[in-house]
């Protein structure tokens, strides 16, 4: 069957297969990476699909073996990878499977990255230079083969892990957690329930859209940024109607990629607001994004009204920064999307914690005003 998106390979950032139906060639890609006896890490809603059995029947046929590890929950934490790491070991596995969505590829990237090391993991966040503290020479291979659209994972150096302990969530980084090999199938999203395949879309959008708002330069994030963000606005609503659309499934594949990408360039507000509320009520990341981005816009809204308003001209927006704000509301009530944060649980009794938690956060950096408690905690309040 032909697509209107054709299969491609593609080697920017990493090497990427894809197209509808290449999962069918993990075996042979995992071979090529010189794994004998890898590990597939997903999480434990995924286990029981059939995507996931169909790919460890393809790992099976080509000598593989079929080892799983699933005890993975949404927004992964330490204990999840302690885990993984007692089952890699256990199996002696030389490489991971990251099979999933952001939660199970970021798991198995710490899998890989953390079997063999004498750091602790809370010790190589991406601050500065402190990935040098790890060992790189024990870093195990890593495929990715990602089924949601989202979070760019598959194609990034970091993974993010919630501490259980403090409620905070880590981004953890290494170059050595870029995969090696990711094969891009927009089949596996087919069968994404609906609100994840609303929220992971959102997830990419947040990416392009903040990467895109950060001040600092980095002109080729810049024009991923702009496009990843066309690529969302003409596909996802597509796509939450007609989930069986592989086109529009197809260029949702891609924009995830590209905001992972462009994001290397900054993020911002929507990111340091949603990384506590995620850690702290278990809610879904790009879900919580969509919540908070129209206010954030506005937040933001002196420094960045020109960048925007080119933005719009390019996505064919009239209005300028008000019309492309208006596209956000507009796209997050056909997902929809929670309107405020109080609709997803928040509480107001939480807000300064919440506050004190997101000015932690390293995506503050990126976002065009200058995050302070006052203006911070003003912002959690517009968000409910
Ligand atoms: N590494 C990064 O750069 C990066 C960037 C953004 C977000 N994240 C992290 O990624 C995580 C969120 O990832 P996510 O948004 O992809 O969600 P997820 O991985 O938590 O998955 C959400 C749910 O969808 C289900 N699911 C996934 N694919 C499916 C499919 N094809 N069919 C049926 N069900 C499916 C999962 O089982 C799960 O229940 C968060 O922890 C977030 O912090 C990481
Ligand atoms: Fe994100």
């Amino acid at each position: 069957m032909t697509h209107a998106v054709p299969n491609r390979n593609w080697s920017y950032p990493t090497a990427i297969k894809f197209g509808v139906g290449r999962v069918a060639e993990l075996g042979e890609h995992v071979r090529a990476a010189g794994l004998k006896r890898p590990l597939l890490v997903t999480d434990k809603a995924l286990a029981s699909l059939p995507i996931t059995a169909a790919a460890l029947d393809v790992m099976d046929a080509a000598g593989l073996g079929r080892a799983v590890f699933s005890e993975v929950d949404p927004n992964p934490n330490e204990i999840n990878m302690a885990a993984g790491i007692a089952v890699y070991k256990a199996g002696g596995h030389d490489g991971v499977i990251c099979f999933g969505g952001g939660s199970a590829l970021d798991l198995g990237k710490m899998i890989a990255l953390m079997a063999d090391q004498t750091v602790s993991v809370w010790d190589l966040e991406d601050i500065d230079d402190w990935y040098t503290r790890a060992d790189a020479s024990v870093i195990a291979p890593i495929i990715a083969v990602p089924t949601t659209a989202g979070t760019g994972s598959e194609v990034g150096r970091a993974g993010v892990l919630t501490n259980s302990q403090t409620h905070r969530k880590k981004i953890i980084f290494h170059p050595k957690l870029l995969p090696v090999v990711t094969i891009c199938d927009p089949a596996l999203t087919v069968g994404m329930p609906k609100f994840i395949t609303a929220g992971t879309g959102m997830d990419a959008l947040a990416h392009c859209l903040e990467a895109y708002c950060s001040p600092f330069y980095h002109p080729m994030s810049q024009g991923i940024a702009l496009e990843g963000m066309r690529l969302v606005f003409e596909n996802l609503a597509v796509v939450y109607a007609d989930p069986g659309n592989l086109d529009a499934r197809a260029h949702m594949m891609s924009a995830a990629a590209m905001g992972a990408v462009a994001f290397q360039k900054g993020l911002g507000a929507i990111h340091s607001l949603s990384h506590p509320v995620g850690a702290v009520y278990g809610t879904h990341h790009g879900t919580t994004n969509a919540v908070v981005m129209p206010m954030v816009l506005e937040f933001n809204r002196f420094e960045i009204q020109d960048k925007i308003a080119r933005a719009a001209a390019y996505l064919g927006f009239d209005g300028g920064y008000a019309g492309f704000h208006d596209q956000i509301m507009e796209l997050r009530a056909v997902l929809d999307i929670p309107a405020t944060l109080s609709a997803m649980g928040v509480q107001f009794a939480d807000l300064d914690r919440l506050t004190d938690m997101a000015l932690e956060d390293p995506s503050c950096g990126g976002n065009p005003v200058l995050m302070t408690r006052a203006n911070t905690r003003a912002l959690f309040d517009a968000c409910m």
